[in-house]
């Protein structure tokens, strides 16, 4: 297979980009049974949100004109999205987020750390253990260098092993667990039993 060129996604690069973002959804919902995967019009909306907007950067691995993985990221203070390195809010975006600075000063509330959301990571089967996961993780985040992030989180499916592996290679541990339980005793008074002789 010929070399790999990595480079950041534009508006040109959606009708290589929603295929990938399609396989991704579809491979997870395979993993977790709770997750619908989107109908493909809806993806490419989304990817087309993604790739316009100020906040996400979506870096590809391409193989010649096939692109064959992708990572998207994003950066984040407390419940705010921060615009991508050299990108501005929009206008609306400015004003509220003044706003919210306004009032944290007035509440004497600390500003939230900086972190990075590693939103979604994909190659392609035939693509895997070449170390090209490892690379875009590492490309993409060498773009968000002048954010300061204190921290990198994303979320991973507890049952795929793949991913738990790659990330645990990559030096990131759980810290807090998703507790679910499904089926028809989720809600009602059912829900939660109640222990013989308690609670009545
Ligand atoms: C997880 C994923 C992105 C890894 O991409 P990749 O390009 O294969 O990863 P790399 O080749 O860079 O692997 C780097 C290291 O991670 C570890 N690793 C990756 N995949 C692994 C696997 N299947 N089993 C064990 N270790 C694995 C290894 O230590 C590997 O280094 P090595 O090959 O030198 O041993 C890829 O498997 C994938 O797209 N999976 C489906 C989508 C997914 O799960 N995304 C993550 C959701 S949170």
């Amino acid at each position: 297979m010929g070399a790999i060129d990595i480079r950041p996604a534009t508006i040109a690069d959606l009708p290589r980009l929603a295929p990938l973002m399609e396989e991704l959804r579809l491979a997870m919902a395979r993993l977790n049974p709770a997750a619908t995967p989107p109908a493909p019009a809806a993806i490419l909306r989304q990817a087309e949100v993604y790739l316009r907007g100020p906040y996400n950067l979506i870096m590809l691995a391409l193989a010649g004109e096939e692109a064959v993985g992708f990572i998207r990221v994003n950066a984040r203070r407390g419940e705010s999205f921060l615009p991508l390195p050299g990108r501005g809010l929009p206008l609306g975006r400015r004003v509220l987020e003044r706003f919210r600075r306004w009032r944290r000063r007035r509440e004497g509330v600390e500003e939230a750390a900086a972190a990075l959301y590693l939103a979604d990571l994909y190659l392609r089967p035939e693509r895997r253990r070449q170390g090209l996961g490892r690379t875009l993780v590492r490309e993409a985040l060498a773009r968000f260098s002048t954010v300061g992030a204190e921290m990198v989180y994303l979320f991973v499916v507890a049952n795929n092993d793949e991913g738990i592996r790659f990330w645990t290679g990559l030096g990131f541990a759980p810290e807090s667990v998703l507790m679910m339980r499904r089926g028809p005793t989720a809600s009602g008074p059912e829900a939660i039993p109640r222990e013989e002789g308690k609670g009545k």
